[in-house]
């Protein structure tokens, strides 16, 4: 059975979830539940990052432990997810003590390898993004991320040679032109190693939040190391080797573009220099923007909490405008308003008023029976097509993409209703004709639309009256056109997306 492995980055729990967080886990939730349809053997991970400065300084503003302070943030994360239907098979905190173990056990081979070393460091700290800075790299004196200052920071610590890497990890983006994406971005980490990598530092004195490095108790590591670790601990690396090489090299992390040095230079170097194949598939995506600005607590920017749109628009219809406003890779606007018009356009008009049509004429012209499709119907290539391109698209992490496709096999069968207008035919074998092909189409949409709005499905599923739920169904096999038996009882419902003024 194919293996699929997917990661969000880990969040930070100095500040609770925001839509920017939102964004990657659905996307990423998405994917997973695409490929347990195909069959896959799925793997889900994400977590919190919960050591460094910034958390430390957010615990201290609060009069609060560390610990206690990330407790109370992480609840935030998880009742975030669980508002949004997210279906993570682990949630990783980096506090625990299966973490410490990996991170040391890891970080341990690297410095036996020979490729760590102690040297002074000194340099332009940002802590937002817990990263130095050079001066030219500064926007007005500030951080080219936060727009903060930047703090100057000299310390004794152990450097990870990454300069030794250069050349290997060249060789290895060449050998893989599939291993970052979008192009754009592995162009980008590429010229980032052509043009000189030096070494990093990558343990601290100046705290003591961290993962304690096993070689030297004055130290703990630098957060960004331990936390890139969380994907190997929670595959038990160190602990139980046989599951870690069932999942990895084959993994799919999925970040965010300022994390993009982190993931598709640091990482890889770090897992050669372990002795591990780097990750198989880093694929970057953009940011959310409102107002032009990246969606972030720093730039005291509109805050737009998750649980606050899903009560106001519902689970379903916030998932769906996440993975279908912005491409994957691309930055783009989150507004009240887009989320208003898209919701509108395409699930109150389109999908809703599908699903309402069908029940409603189906109750009327044939006593509430669903007829069976017809298998030369027009409506058959079309939902191939859907299907196909969904698919390609899911392969290639452009879940806009297959939205877009199932949304084209839901216009074919509104215009074909459209066309034939069943509602002003005498019942009989014409009507049956039509509604059969659009409960068959509807029946194919459900399983298509599943990643990204599994109630919804679920709901249209059972409403169309079949049994069980469609993200048990396979793809492509189930999805092929004609699996509608015919003689089930249709139910109307209340409208699943009633249209919104504003
Ligand atoms: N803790 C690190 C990641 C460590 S992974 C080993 C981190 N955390 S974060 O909480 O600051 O950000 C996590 C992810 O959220 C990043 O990939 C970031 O790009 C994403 N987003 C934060 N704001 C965002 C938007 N406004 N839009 C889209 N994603 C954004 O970095």
């Amino acid at each position: 059975m194919p293996r699929f492995y997917v990661t969000t980055p880990i969040y930070y729990v100095n500040d609770a979830p925001h839509v920017g967080h939102a964004y990657a886990t659905v996307n990423a939730d998405a994917l997973a539940r695409w490929h347990r349809m195909l069959g896959d053997d799925v793997f889900f991970l994400t977590g919190t990052d919960e050591h460094g400065a910034k958390v430390a300084e957010a615990a201290a503003e609060h009069q609060m432990t560390p610990n206690a302070w990330a407790d109370q943030v992480v609840s935030r994360f998880t009742r975030a997810w669980d508002g949004l239907d997210i279906s993570n098979d682990d949630f990783i905190r980096t506090t625990e003590p299966r973490h410490h173990l990996a991170v040391q056990e890891f970080l341990q081979r690297i410095y036996d390898n020979g490729f760590i070393e102690l040297d002074t460091y000194s340099g332009l700290y940002c802590v937002s993004c817990e990263d130095y800075y050079t001066e030219d790299q500064l926007v007005d004196g500030n951080c080219p991320v936060h727009g903060r200052p930047v703090v100057q920071m000299q310390e004794d610590n152990y450097f990870f040679k990454l300069s030794a890497f250069e050349d290997r990890l060249i060789e290895w983006y060449e050998s893989n032109p599939d291993a970052v994406g979008p192009a754009g971005k592995r162009n980008e980490a590429l010229s980032f190693i052509k043009g000189g990598l030096r070494n990093i530092s990558i343990t601290r004195t100046s705290l003591t939040w961290g993962v304690p490095v096993p070689w030297d108790k004055d130290h703990v590591f630098y957060v960004w190391y331990d936390a890139l670790v969380n994907y190997l601990t929670a595959i038990g690396y160190g602990t139980d080797e046989e599951r870690c090489n069932a999942w990895w090299p084959a993994v799919h992390h999925l970040i965010g573009k300022e994390i993009l040095r982190f993931h598709c230079v640091w990482w890889p170097a770090m897992c050669m220099a372990a002795g591990i194949d780097p990750p198989a598939n880093v694929f970057v995506h953009g940011w959310l923007l409102v107002g032009g600005q990246k969606l972030s607590k720093s730039l005291k920017l509109t805050e737009i909490a998750p649980e606050v749109l899903t009560e106001d628009f519902g689970v379903d219809p916030i998932r769906y405008h996440l993975l279908r406003e912005v491409p994957l890779g691309s930055d783009g606007e989150f507004s009240y308003e887009g989320i208003v018009a898209r919701y509108n356009a395409d699930l109150a008009n389109n999908l809703g008023n599908l699903v309402s049509r069908v029940a409603t004429v189906v109750g009327s012209k044939c006593a509430g029976i669903g007829p069976a499709p017809n298998h030369q119907s027009a409506l058959a290539d079309p939902a191939s097509a859907a299907l196909a391109a969904a698919a390609d698209a899911w392969g290639r992490f452009a879940p806009h993409e297959a939205l877009s496709a199932t949304w084209s096999l839901i216009g074919s069968t509104n215009a074909a209703l459209e066309a034939a207008e069943p509602w002003k035919l005498e019942p009989g074998p014409d009507v049956d004709a039509v509604l059969g092909d659009a409960l068959e189409a509807l029946r194919i949409v459900s399983l298509l639309i599943t990643p990204a709005m599994p109630s919804t499905a679920a709901e249209i599923w059972r409403r169309i009256g079949l049994s069980g739920n469609p993200a048990d169904r396979r793809i492509p096999a189930d999805a092929s056109w004609g699996g509608y038996p015919g003689g089930l009882a249709v139910e109307k419902g209340s409208p699943l997306f009633p249209r919104r003024s504003t």
